[in-house]
Formats: C-alpha cells, sequence, structure tokens
C-alpha cells in the first residue's frame, strides 16, 4: 500500500502526536511503500518566526529519524521543496466548495485564535492537505483524530476531480489507532494536546526527566480518588490511564485494578518513570543525530528527489486530464 503522512514543523512534538501519527507510520513502514513528509508549507497560515523555521524543520527531521523511520524504507522529505503540492492545491481548489472548507473544526479554532490575521491560507488549508496526499496515489494516511474531517473532505475533493475529469486519483483510507486517537492535554483534560498551546500542556516527546515528573505530577485531575477509566466524569485520570496503557501494554482495566485504592499520587508516580523510562532512547538517538547535519541534508535531499518522481507522474495526467499543458 501506498501510504502518505506528514506533522506541521510548529511546536515541539509531543505524546499525542507520537501515538496518534508517528507510533502507526513506524509500523507501516514494514511492509508498505511510506512517504512521510514534513508539512511546512501549512504552518505558514499562523504567525511564524522566519529566522528559526529552517531550524524547526530540521528539528522535526530529526523527530522523524530518532523515533525509527528509516530512510532506506521510507520517504522523508519537506513539502515546499516539491513544488507539485502547491501547483496540485490550486487546481484542486476549484472542485473544492467554500462552505466545506468554512465547516472545517480546526478552520473555526484558528480562525478564532487567530482572529486579528485570518488569511485565505487558514481556510485553504485542507485543500493543500488534499493535494499532498492526492498527488502521491494514496491509499491510506496515518493521522490522529483531529485530522479525520481533512482526510473525508480529501477523498471528496478526490472524488469530485475523478468525476468531473475522468479517474485520476485513488481515494485514500483513513487509519486511526485504535488507542491513542486523540491524547487530551495535561492542564485542560477536555481539549486535545496541542503544540501550539502551553508546554504545561503537552509532553514532549524529548521532554527531560524532572520536567516529565514535573508535569505529570501537577497534570490535572477530576475530584475523587479513584483510578477509574470514565472520559466523560473523569476526563484527566482517563487520559492518564490512557497515557499509561499504551506504553506499557497493559489493558486499562489491569492498571486500574493494579491501583486500586492507591490514590493519584502513586498512579502518577508510577506513570512518570514508565514515561521517562519509554522516551529515554528517544532522547539519545535525537542527541546523536544533532551533530549530523550534512547526514540529515542527504536524507530529505534523497527523499525530496523520489517524491518527485510520483508527484510528477500523478501531475502530468492531472495537467492531460484538465485540458493543461504544452500547446
Ligand atoms: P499536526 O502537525 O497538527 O499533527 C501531526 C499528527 O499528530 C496527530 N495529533 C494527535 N494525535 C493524538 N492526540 C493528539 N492530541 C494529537 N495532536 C496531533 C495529528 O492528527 C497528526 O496526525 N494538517 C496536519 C498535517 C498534514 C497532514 C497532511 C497529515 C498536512 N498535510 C497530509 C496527513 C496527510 C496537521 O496539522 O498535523
Amino acid at each position: 500500500m501506498r501510504i502518505f503522512s506528514g506533522i506541521q514543523p510548529s511546536g515541539e512534538i509531543h505524546i499525542g502526536n507520537y501515538l496518534g501519527a508517528l507510533k502507526q507510520w513506524l509500523q507501516l513502514q514494514e511492509k508498505n511503500e511510506c512517504v512521510f513528509c514534513i508539512v511546512d508549507l501549512h504552518s505558514i497560515t499562523v504567525p511564524y518566526q522566519t529566522s528559526t523555521f529552517k531550524k524547526r524543520i530540521l528539528e522535526k527531521a530529526i523527530t522523524y529519524l530518532a523515533v525509527g523511520l528509516d530512510p532506506k524504507k521510507t520517504i522523508i522529505f519537506v513539502q515546499s521543496q516539491v513544488p507539485e503540492h502547491t501547483e496540485l492545491s490550486w487546481l484542486l481548489s476549484t472542485v473544492t466548495s467554500i462552505g466545506d472548507l468554512l465547516r472545517m473544526t480546526q478552520y473555526k479554532e484558528k480562525s478564532k485564535k487567530y482572529k486579528k490575521q485570518i488569511n485565505a491560507g487558514l481556510l485553504n488549508y485542507p485543500i493543500l492537505m488534499a493535494a499532498d496526499i492526492l498527488l502521491y496515489q494514496t491509499e491510506a494516511v496515518p493521522v490522529g483524530k483531529d485530522q479525520a474531517q481533512h482526510i473525508e473532505l480529501t477523498r471528496e475533493i478526490g472524488r469530485r476531480f475523478n468525476q468531473k475529469f475522468g479517474q485520476t486519483f485513488k481515494i485514500p483510507k483513513t487509519f486511526l489507532p485504535k488507542k491513542g486517537a486523540k491524547i487530551m492535554s495535561l492542564t485542560e483534560p477536555e481539549k486535545k494536546m496541542s503544540k501550539t498551546d502551553s508546554p504545561q500542556s503537552c509532553i514532549f516527546l524529548f521532554e527531560k526527566p524532572k520536567m516529565i515528573r514535573k508535569k505529570i505530577i501537577t497534570a490535572q485531575t477530576d475530584s475523587g480518588k479513584e483510578i477509574k477509566y470514565n472520559p466523560s466524569s473523569k476526563p484527566g485520570i482517563s487520559n492518564l490511564l490512557t497515557i499509561y496503557s499504551i506504553f506499557s501494554d497493559i489493558p486499562i482495566a489491569k492498571i486500574e485494578k493494579e491501583f486500586k485504592g492507591k490514590g493519584y499520587k502513586i498512579f502518577k508516580e508510577k506513570l512518570a518513570e514508565l514515561l521517562i523510562e519509554k522516551l529515554e532512547p528517544f532522547r539519545r538517538k535525537k542527541k546523536e543525530l544533532e551533530n549530523q547535519q550534512a547526514l540529515l541534508e542527504k536524507i530529505l535531499e534523497d527523499g525530496k528527489k523520489r517524491a518527485q518522481i510520483i508527484a510528477s507522474q500523478t501531475m502530468k495526467k492531472v495537467r492531460k486530464n484538465m485540458g493543461l499543458g504544452k500547446i
């Protein structure tokens, strides 16, 4: 199967990104043709710092490698280096309805957050995402739950294009992980954990042990002291239980039993230790990679070339079917 997914270079990667996306990517790279992108053009729809932007992109490449993505098995590249993404995005905008874009949850949230700077890019964001995916004749897109609506729209855009201009794109499926599709914020457990919220609300993938401990111990929990999974009445502890369960590979019911009558403090201390242990290999690998700029550049250059071969084939077909191209 051809797989495509991406992460924005905004903010630091947290365990939500890992459990929702990266962990699935790692499994999928073993038996599929995977294309994993650093989607820098998506990040410029909100205010960002130009002077540190390249560094942020490089950090994401380090993250991909540190968790175990293997450039021999997968294509790893930076979106803006393959201009076919933006070309296709424009072409797809002609089969996308404004009504569909206006009802996207992410657009509604971001336009509230950046009230004074709502640009057309923020609204058109899902069209670029559709272009990313359709360009590679993608069959499945592994993401967290928050992106499912965008992939649904991608499917709709792809179908509409095929109807209007003839069979051009494969229509991709959404792959959500069984557990961890929506990891919640540590400080406001009714909201998803997000790179662009306060650092207190996230555990970053390369977080120092001291900070992991501090953040988990102070994580928002619910009234009562029972360790019980119930997302509607106990969102805080349920989120921590989910995290514990995935990282330890122990079912939630068994964890509840183990901590019966022990209270939040003991549970949180154990969870902090577990996270420190499980995230340690990532921190170590990141350190190794940080001094290997030449290797990183080579991997991204190679990824770009490989991505472009697929992208240019699709674009040839798109231009032909739309009646564009050489006169
Ligand atoms: P981004 O950069 O916000 O997030 C990257 C991935 O992490 C998942 N994720 C989560 N999963 C579980 N719990 C959470 N709290 C959580 N927060 C984030 C996201 O679902 C995503 O899989 N628009 C996309 C990037 C993108 C893309 C694409 C993805 C651009 N083009 C094409 C797939 C295919 C985004 O902003 O992801």
